[in-house]
């Protein structure tokens, strides 16, 4: 079959940028892409962090210092390249500095979403420019859900451009790019505003992702489960309407793992390794875990580990009530990795103290601890109140760290409940949204693992599910394919 021609925008990729499990499926996505044979180039923004630990970037001839209009403010962009490393893929970064040289990736700035609009008018031009006309652009989140409408206005009769197909992939719909109906201007839509969701408009408001939603080619999003729940119901939230109104639906293609990375047979970040037919390396990675978070009191108990954003998303409300009582009644100990909401760090800060040498919370981001949690601990927990794919589920299950999540997006598709009686499942999956579910589901775990011959089995069964990029990758390839072929939507 023919090699297509193919544009990924992300605001996050790994090893570039990353705050989330979007810079893992972007990086990864890329990779697999290529590795099926396609012709890939990638565009994210360059963030100062970036370039400054990427001095091998190089400007690209024909693209630089380019006038862009965002509204009345005139901005200058220019393109730097370099390739993936290891790889052959063309990666371009958009570089405007008046834009991009911020302390973070994503800011409360009044001017969030022309950082945004920038990026994805400024990788259409760079194409322009280059000459590089892709089969698709392939659009990632809320940051370049604007691309497809500009294909289908700004560059309807551009001889580049104009048959390009674009993909819009929603990794979390919680995030919207909502601005105010005043940034209309800022769109540069060039008397195509009638095409924005007039509803909105009369509400004072613009959505990003409603827009990419209702004039991307194709929208898919990272499990068959958050497919289904954001079309029917509150998970929704507020886009079931616009999506149920595609009449060609929502794909949900469930995220793979990068084995490489995420193996304990040769995870770069362990001293120790091990694999389904030797489990002592886990062990150690266990004490030396308890070793780097001071947690003495959890040397023979079970130990939890935990590593997220901390995030309503996540669930962490519900471990409010439930995890002090359990940590009175049962014995375990407790990790948890994890950055952002003040409200969570407290909660988790209190419980460490309140716990000494049972409970140890580190705040911040931390690759490598991530990766010895993943290894160290018996069981992971992930209560999440809505969770689009999930990673650290399946990266646990390959560490024989049994996860225990909520029925719900991903976790629900890649974690079966375990069966004591016939011996089947991966790990513990509870259903309501709510404290005494959470306890239960914590309580039966550790039920589970005081019977070495069930602990055993489940470890085992873990270990064995296979979540590759490679079988993936090739319902992208199948979902471009067809929209190739398709006629296109207007
Ligand atoms: P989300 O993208 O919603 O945060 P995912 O489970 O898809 O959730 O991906 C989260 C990714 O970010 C995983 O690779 C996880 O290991 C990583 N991660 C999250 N928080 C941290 C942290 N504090 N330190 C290191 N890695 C983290
Ligand atoms: C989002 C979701 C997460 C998903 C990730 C990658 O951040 O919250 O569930 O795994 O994107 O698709």
């Amino acid at each position: 079959m023919s090699a297509l021609k193919l544009c990924v925008l992300s605001s996050e990729i790994l090893p570039y940028a990353k705050t989330g499990g979007l810079a893992d499926v972007a990086g990864a996505l890329l990779q697999n892409l290529r590795r099926r044979g396609h012709e890939v180039h990638a565009f994210m923004p360059l963030y100062s962090v970036v370039r400054a630990a990427h001095p091998e970037l190089q400007p690209v001839r024909g693209v630089q210092q380019v006038p862009l209009a965002i509204g009345s403010t005139e901005y200058f962009f220019s393109l730097q390249t370099t390739r993936f490393p290891g790889t052959d893929i063309a990666m371009y970064f958009i570089d405007c500095p008046a834009l991009y040289d911020r302390a973070d990736f994503y800011t409360s700035d009044p001017d969030e979403h022309r950082r945004f609009l920038l990026f994805s008018r400024a990788a259409l031009e760079s194409c322009r420019r280059l000459g590089l006309a892709p089969d698709i652009f392939h659009c990632n989140d809320w940051h370049t859900a604007f691309l497809p409408l500009y294909l289908k206005t700004l560059y309807s009769s551009d001889p580049v451009l104009a048959p390009a197909r674009s993909v819009l992939t929603i990794h979390n719909i919680g995030y919207q790019g909502v601005m105010p109906g005043a940034a209309v201007a800022d769109l540069g839509l060039g008397g195509a505003e009638a095409r924005l969701d007039a509803n909105d408009l009369a509400h004072g408001v613009i959505n990003s992702l409603k827009t990419g939603i209702r004039f991307a080619d194709r929208v898919t999003t990272v499990s068959p489960t958050y497919a289904r729940e954001i079309c029917q119901g509150p998970l929704g939230m507020g886009m079931q309407a616009t999506l149920r109104a595609r009449k060609d639906g929502v794909v949900g293609i469930l995220n793979g793992v990068d084995y490489r990375d995420w193996d304990p047979r040769h995870d770069p970040h362990l001293t120790t390794h091990f694999g389904p037919q030797d489990l002592r390396g886990k062990q150690t990675n266990k004490q030396e875990l308890i070793s780097a978070t001071h947690l003495d009191g959890a040397v023979s108990t079970p130990l939890m580990g935990m590593v997220t954003r901390l995030a309503e998303q996540k669930g962490i409300d519900l471990l409010f009530d439930a995890l002090p009582s359990l940590l009175l009644e049962r014995d375990f100990g407790l990790v948890v990795l994890g950055s952002g909401d003040p409200r969570y760090v407290t909660f988790f800060e209190g419980l460490a103290q309140r716990f000494p040498g049972r409970v140890a919370f580190r705040s911040g981001y931390d690759e490598s601890l991530a990766h010895l949690i993943e290894a160290g601990s018996d069981i992971f927990l992930m209560p999440s109140r809505y969770e689009p794919c999930g990673l650290n589920q399946m990266y646990s299950l390959r560490y024989g760290t049994i996860p225990i999540v909520r029925n719900t997006g991903g976790l629900a598709d890649s974690v079966q409940h375990f069966d004591p009686a016939s011996g089947r499942g991966t790990g513990c999956v509870f259903n309501d949204y709510d404290a005494p579910a959470v306890r239960w589901a914590i309580g039966t775990v550790l039920d589970w693992y005081a019977v070495p011959k069930n602990w055993q089995r489940l470890m085992q069964n873990a270990m064995a599910q296979d979540f590759s990029w490679a079988r993936q990758i090739v319902q992208y390839d199948s979902l471009y394919r067809e929209l190739l072929g398709a006629p296109r939507l207007n």
